[in-house]
């Protein structure tokens, strides 16, 4: 991070993902929306506080640890364990990822509750409240856990609030036959006393009315769902029936939670501190860097955002507004809450268990590029609460179109000249096309613009910006062509002028690696490398030019159709799995009852346990054969041709040989292969055969083997290599 000089102090956060579950791509778009605002903010100088935590508490959680037969601590961490690698992968830049199962957290939580409790009395009120009770498992049920049928239809099997079939809106109490999911018991009712959060004092809807109604503050269509939460009247008196509700913030034993003080056996409910987990995760981050968290808070020129989604809008412009400010100093309300739409998959919901969507974990395993879609939801986004379609096809012309045909084919034909022609060296020949203070020069027009990309992308804009940075990019390229250097370069008394047409196309090209650097971060730092530019890349750097350029690399590759089909498949085959079960395919390698065993593993032993390993295992499965698997977990499989150098024996191995593998590395692979039965070595030498490439390095008693190789075998003594057919190449994937 820079230091900043005159810069803002902000403290960011995005929405704290409940930690049942890895992340879902909804959740990447809300950090890929957060984490392009950071980067702007931080290339104009400021200081940025950007964290986040897991949502760890609550019934959901708490009841799906039971039902795993682990503790919610052993569940959250397990959870825990998956973020860094998609944080990492789409190169999301918090600084830090704290938990709402934590020493900071219970302290805030607790405190902020005593404040509101002792400074505003009317605002915690206490009630007797009758609910559903499981008899056997103990415990009040949250509506979710209670079925039974319809009371005004009879449909089976309805949750506790409204019917599917009929449509009608009820309480869990009106359910005749009620049952309890967890335990299938009858719940009884039970009164027990709760804590609430009066939203209804008037002190309280005043604040808010003020607030949610600042000009300028909250996105136009939050502020008037706000209002219309408070009641549109502004005379009305906040009665409780009109207007807001009470919010019930306490829960009974057993629950995973934060305890409220001076009340045994009674809990916060998981929605008041889960956003104290923002100020919990801040107040560990700022530990790190040796900042205490009450001076930093209430230093005037902090401020702080919330960037969430369209579902947790009251939770956040109603409760936790209402909590900061009752709770007082050092807390501060914060200065806006930036409210974005849904993701959605050819225009349908994404749905887990139908399998529309793209699991960001498949993206990542095929390796796709993470700028690919970083680019694409940026390009979609805008300041609205809008829904974001992701469509395949747009996803691939988009990103190949304009990031790989418009902005990176700048760069690779000018530098290609530069490096070939001048030695690297750029021109800045006043006057010349080169110059930046050539009004017409692409250098020039892209420059003009920082000031109208900078104020789109503070307003998220996002979608304003790219379409503004691709605007000159195709003017950048309509003028390098209409100076066909490719002409110029076959004439010696245009050397001058190549040299110019090309250090003016570079040095627009520089800029716009600026504008696309909060979307773009590793490509932006391959160019800048590649150009001289210096690092972090800052806004007051913009207007300098380029003076040299190291050979030109290849910056961004483009997207095959193929790695959609594989990243849409990934779901898609699990849904299919799930709705026609298992009829193998004529023809397929169970009904010619081959088998293609991993006869050649890294240990003799294992080729020799093979078959009784796989018929023990699949038995139960599908006589013989392993169980079915998606195309999901086929694409783990890194296969890889892959040419035998050298194939030796292994001094006191009877089964095995030791081969040399070139797939196309910088390396060569050992494999230790239990094929000595079968093959003499010096008939190895030179074949080209499938590995997995991808197989965890494993330790052997003759050294290590770094992968395997496949063959097939049946119920004789045979072991038989694969072979590709002619024109592979070492290094080549096989899918
Ligand atoms: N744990 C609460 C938030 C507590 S904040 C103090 C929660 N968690 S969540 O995991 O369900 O959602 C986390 C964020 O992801 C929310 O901002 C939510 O709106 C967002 N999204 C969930 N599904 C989404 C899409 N399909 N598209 C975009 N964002 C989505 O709510
Ligand atoms: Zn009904």
């Amino acid at each position: 991070m820079p230091p900043a000089v005159n810069g803002r102090q902000l403290f960011v956060t995005t929405a704290l993902p409940y930690a049942n579950g890895p992340f879902h791509i909804g959740h990447i778009m809300e950090y890929i929306q957060a984490d392009i605002w950071v980067r702007f903010r931080r290339m104009q100088g400021d200081t940025v506080h950007f964290v986040c935590a897991d949502d760890t508490h609550g019934a959901p959680i708490m009841l799906k640890a039971d039902a795993e037969g682990v503790t919610p601590q052993a569940l959250i961490a397990r959870i825990a364990g998956t973020r860094a690698k998609h944080l990492d992968g789409f190169h999301i830049g918090f600084d830090h990822w704290h938990s709402t199962d934590s020493p900071e957290n219970v302290e805030l939580s607790q405190d902020i509750y005593r404040r509101l409790r002792d400074r505003v009395p009317s605002l915690i009120t206490t009630r007797t409240v009758e609910q559903f009770f499981d008899p056997v498992k103990e415990m009040f049920l949250p509506d979710r856990y209670i079925k039974g049928e319809c009371p005004k239809c009879g449909a089976k099997a309805q949750y506790g609030d409204a019917c599917e079939v009929c449509g009608a809106v009820y309480a869990a109490t009106d359910l005749i036959h009620p049952y309890s999911t967890i335990s299938g018991a009858t719940p009884v009712r039970k009164s027990s006393e709760h804590f609430f959060f009066r939203l209804s004092d008037p002190a309280c809807v005043d604040f808010l009315r003020e607030w949610t109604q600042t000009p300028g503050r909250l996105q136009p269509e939050v502020a008037n769902k706000a209002l219309e939460w408070l009641g549109q009247d502004v005379a009305a008196p906040a009665s409780g029936d009109k207007g807001l509700a009470d919010w019930d913030i306490s829960r009974d034993a057993p629950y995973f939670g934060i305890p409220i003080p001076d009340a045994p056996g009674k809990f916060f409910y998981v929605w008041l501190d889960a956003p104290v987990g923002y100020l919990a995760s801040l107040k560990a981050h700022l530990a790190k860097q040796g900042i205490h968290f009450a001076t930093f808070l209430q230093r005037p020129d902090v401020e702080q955002f919330h960037f969430i989604g369209k579902d947790i809008v009251y939770f956040h412009t109603l409760f936790w507004p209402a909590m900061l400010r009752f709770a007082g100093a050092p807390y501060k309300v914060p200065d806006n809450v930036f409210v974005h739409g849904f993701i959605t998959f050819s225009g349908e919901k994404m749905s887990k268990s139908r399998g529309t969507g793209v699991s960001p974990e498949v993206y990542l395993d095929l390796g796709l590029d993470p700028e690919w879609l970083r680019y694409y939801i940026a390009a979609k986004l805008n300041a609205k609460v809008e829904d974001l379609d992701f469509n395949p096809d747009d996803f691939l012309t988009r990103v190949n179109s304009d990031l790989i045909g418009k902005y990176v084919n700048i760069a690779s034909r000018a530098a290609s000249f530069i490096t070939r022609q001048f030695d690297g060296k750029l021109s800045l020949r006043p006057g010349g096309t080169g110059h930046c203070k050539d009004r017409e020069g692409s250098t020039a027009i892209a420059w003009a613009a920082s000031g109208m990309i900078a104020k789109a992308y503070e307003a998220r804009e996002y979608g304003k910006v790219l379409r503004e940075v691709m605007r000159i990019a195709d003017r950048v390229n309509e003028r390098f062509d209409q100076a066909k250097p490719w002409e110029l370069a076959r004439d010696p008394a245009q050397r001058e002028r190549l040299q110019d047409v090309c250090s003016d196309a570079l040095n627009a090209f520089r800029a716009l690696t600026y504008y696309l650097a909060p979307v773009l971060p590793h490509t932006a730092v391959r160019a800048a490398e590649m150009f001289g530019m210096p690092l972090p890349l800052q806004w007051a750097d913009i207007e300098t030019q380029v003076t040299h350029i190291k050979a030109y690399t290849h910056l961004m590759t483009r997207i095959e159709g193929q790695q959609i089909d594989a990243l849409l498949e990934g779901p898609h085959a699990a849904a299919q799995t799930r709705a026609a079960p298992a009829v193998p395919e004529a023809g397929s390698a169970k009904t010619q009852g081959d088998k293609l065993a991993h006869a050649v593993a890294h240990a003799a032993g294992t080729a020799a346990k093979v078959p009784a390993t796989e018929s023990a295992a699949a038995g139960a499965a599908a006589e013989g054969s392993a169980p079915q698997i998606t195309i999901d977990d086929f694409a783990k499989v890194e296969l890889r041709i892959a040419r035998i150098v050298a194939a030796e024996h292994v001094d006191g191995a009877d089964k095995l040989l030791k081969l040399t593998l070139d797939i196309g590395e910088a390396r060569h692979r050992t494999v230790f292969a239990g094929i000595k039965a079968a093959y003499k070595p010096e008939t190895l030498v030179g074949r080209l055969t499938p590995m997995v490439a991808n197989l965890a390095p494993r330790k052997m008693k003759f050294g290590l083997s770094e992968g395997m190789v496949l063959a097939a075998s049946g119920d004789g003594p045979g072991i038989y290599l694969l072979a590709p057919d002619s024109g592979a190449q070492p290094g080549m994937r096989i899918k």
